[in-house]
This record gives structure tokens, C-alpha cells and sequence, in this order.
């Protein structure tokens, strides 16, 4: 699998580390324009000081960057500076620029290595893990891509510092994620710090993200191609927050947003089917009303949905035609499963009113 590395400052000592994984000093430097402009200078500065050739390219910071026309002005620029199988590229940024620089990498000249030095918490903790790499299709999101792994992810939790509060707390949708799937006593310790996380306190930020990655790292390496049904857990509140994303155009809720949400309706759907005890479900949801929303958007996009629509957009398109959804629940804090039956509409139904009213109670800032 890939080598992770979180470290202050990522970028010490860069050429030694291609060199033990046998990387050349020629590399491609994809960045936003946000990313280019806070840590631009430094990254390619550092690479030259340590003997690298470097062509730095520059993506607009938004979504529609995950494109096959972004992508094809990219080969363009790779191609008209000789760029070859010779050389690597390394994604800085968040999750757009990872996503599409590994698209790049895997596909150009049929595949050259890529590094991914993610720079915010959604990357450092799920996206830059895993080898996913995709652009989208006016179709759909992410229905283009390859599975192309890092050979090396370097992480810097200080290049948080940046990243605004309610980018963090997406981040920290699936920060929590790893504690309700895969490991309670991470769980348990998120509920101790989550707000030194959030502040980006060390040693809880750098103890969080190892943590995290660390966990889709494992989760991954035991089920690289979604064989068995334990990557499936990663997807954990997925299957309520991607209606609720569907919802809102895929603009107007971000992801964790829709995740936390989505996490809270999970619980409840997992109380009710009568896997997780009362206990265990206040417990996680007393960590999930510690996020903040802005109260506009808790109403607006969850609170005046009615269920039934929601459910419906639950199910996408193809998914559609045989009425399946398919849901990952939780036994006990930190072990969920992906349950294979048929879930009731009704039960769905329920859990989403119940997460509703629970919202109500803590409508956030
Ligand atoms: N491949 C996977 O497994 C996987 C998993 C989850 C999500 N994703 C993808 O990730 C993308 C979302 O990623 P994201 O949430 O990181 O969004 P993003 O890449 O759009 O980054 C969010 C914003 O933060 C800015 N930014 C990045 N680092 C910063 C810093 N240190 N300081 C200040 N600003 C900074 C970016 O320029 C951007 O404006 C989506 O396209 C999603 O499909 C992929
Ligand atoms: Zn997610």
C-alpha cells in the first residue's frame, strides 16, 4: 500500500524520501489557486533547493476542475514540456486537486507514479487515502477515474492553519466516521478532544489524522476493490447525506455536512433495527451535535425536506429500477457492518424524523 507520513513540515528532507521509494527528481506539482498561492513558493522552492526539475500546474479551486476538459489542457501542458513515463506528479491541495491530479498520473503515458500531499482535513484523513482517483461527468460525480495508489501521502497538519472552520468541520465528518466504524477507543477520544481537534490543537490534530488515515489505509488494503463489503463501511451516513447532496445540486451542503447528518440518521436507523443500544446511539450523537451548521442550512436543506423526499433521492438513478438500498449500521460504537437486507421504507422513514427531531434540538450556530 502507499507510505503515509505526517509531519511538520512535510516537505524536510523530499529528495532523500523519492529516493527510498524509488521516485525520480522530475515531477509534475498540481496545485488550485488557493493552493498555489499559500504554499506555492515554499513547495517549489524546497523541491529546486534539493536538486528536483519541477512544471507547476495551476487548477481553478472548485469542483468542475474534475473534468475532462481540465484534464485534457493539463496532458497539453505535460506534452508540450516533454514530460515522460520518467517523471511523477504530486497533487497539492484538497480533494479536487488529488482526485484529478491522480487521474492525470494514471492515465498519462499510461501511468506515472503520484504523490499526494493533501492540505485539507477531507483529503489528509479520506480522499488522498486509497487510491481512488476520478473526474466527473456531466453525468454524475466521479464516474471517471481509476483505482492508481500514492506511492507516498505527506501529510503536514500545520498547512491547516488556512483552512476555513467550516472546511475543518467537513473534514471532521469523517475524522469521526473512523471512530464510529472502526475503533471506540479513538471514538473515546474524540469525545475528549474533540474541540482541541477542531482548533487544530497538537498533539490531538496530528493523533486524529494519523488515526484516521491510518484507518482507511487498513480498511482499504483489506478490501482494495470493494470485494467484501468492508471498504463499504467507509460509507458510514453515506446513503442519507448523498440524497441530501442530490438534493442540494451538489452545492448548497457540503459533504461533511451531509455526512454528519447523514451519521446521525444511521444511528437511529441502527437503534431501530435493533442492532445498537440506546446507550451507544446517545453517545454518538451527543459527539455529532457538537458540529456546527449554519442554522440557514440545517433548515433549508434537512429540516423542511420531507422524508419521502429524501428517500427518494437516497436512490440513485440505476438503483432505482430495483429499489435497493443498501445501508452500513452500527453493533456498538467503532463496529459497523454492511447490512445486506432489505431495509423497510417505513423504518428508513422513521430514522430520518427521529434524526430531524434530534437536529431540531441542536440547531447548531
Ligand atoms: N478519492 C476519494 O476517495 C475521495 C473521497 C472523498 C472525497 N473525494 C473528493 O474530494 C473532493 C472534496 O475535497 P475537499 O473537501 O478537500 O475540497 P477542495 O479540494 O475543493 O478544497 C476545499 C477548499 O479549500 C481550499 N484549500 C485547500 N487547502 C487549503 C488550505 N490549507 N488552506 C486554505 N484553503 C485551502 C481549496 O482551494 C478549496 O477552495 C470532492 O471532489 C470529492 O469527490 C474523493
Ligand atoms: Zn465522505
Amino acid at each position: 500500500m502507499s507510505t503515509i507520513v505526517v509531519t511538520t513540515p512535510a516537505t524536510a528532507g523530499l529528495g532523500e524520501q523519492f529516493k527510498a521509494h524509488g521516485l525520480t527528481k522530475k515531477t509534475v506539482v498540481l496545485f488550485d489557486e488557493n493552493t498555489k498561492r499559500l504554499f506555492g513558493e515554499e513547495i517549489l522552492q524546497t523541491l529546486h533547493s534539493e536538486g528536483f526539475r519541477t512544471l507547476e500546474l495551476v487548477v481553478p479551486a472548485r469542483e468542475t476542475s474534475k473534468s475532462l476538459t481540465t484534464a485534457n489542457r493539463l496532458y497539453g501542458s505535460m506534452i508540450e514540456a516533454d514530460i515522460d513515463r520518467s517523471w511523477n506528479l504530486i497533487a497539492v491541495g484538497g480533494g479536487v486537486v488529488g482526485d484529478l491530479g491522480g487521474y492525470i498520473a494514471a492515465s498519462y503515458y499510461r501511468g506515472i507514479p503520484v504523490i499526494q500531499f493533501p492540505t485539507t482535513l477531507l483529503a489528509m484523513t479520506d480522499s488522498s487515502i486509497g487510491g481512488k482517483v476520478a473526474i466527473n461527468h456531466p453525468l454524475g460525480k466521479n464516474l471517471i477515474g481509476f483505482f492508481h495508489l500514492p506511492e507516498l501521502i505527506l501529510i503536514d497538519p500545520s498547512r491547516l492553519k488556512t483552512l476555513p472552520l467550516r472546511e475543518i468541520y467537513s473534514g471532521m465528518a469523517e475524522v469521526i466516521k473512523y471512530g464510529f466504524i472502526a475503533d471506540a477507543a479513538f471514538f473515546a477520544m474524540l469525545e475528549k478532544h474533540f474541540s482541541d481537534i477542531v482548533s487544530l490543537k497538537e498533539p490531538w490534530l496530528s493523533e486524529a489524522i494519523r488515526k484516521s488515515a491510518g484507518t482507511k489505509e487498513n480498511v482499504v488494503a483489506s478490501d482494495f476493490r470493494e470485494m467484501n463489503g468492508l471498504r463499504a463501511t467507509l460509507n458510514f451516513g453515506h446513503t442519507f447525506a448523498h440524497g441530501l447532496e442530490k438534493l442540494a445540486d451538489y452545492r448548497h451542503i457540503g459533504h461533511g455536512e451531509a455526512v454528519t447528518i447523514g451519521m446521525a440518521c444511521a444511528l437511529f436507523l441502527s437503534s431501530d433495527l435493533g442492532f445498537l443500544d440506546a446507550t451507544e446511539r446517545q453517545r454518538g450523537l451527543s459527539l455529532i451535535s457538537r458540529f456546527r451548521f449554519p442554522k440557514r442550512l440545517l433548515k433549508k436543506r434537512f429540516l423542511a425536506i420531507e422524508g419521502e423526499t429524501l428517500l427518494q433521492n437516497m436512490l440513485s438513478d440505476k438503483k432505482k429500477l430495483d429499489r435497493k438500498l443498501r445501508f452500513v449500521l452500527l453493533k456498538k460504537l467503532g463496529e459497523a457492518f454492511l447490512y445486506e437486507k432489505d431495509v423497510d421504507d417505513r423504518k428508513v422513514l422513521e430514522a430520518i424524523e427521529e434524526a430531524k427531531k434530534f437536529f431540531t434540538g441542536h440547531s447548531g450556530s
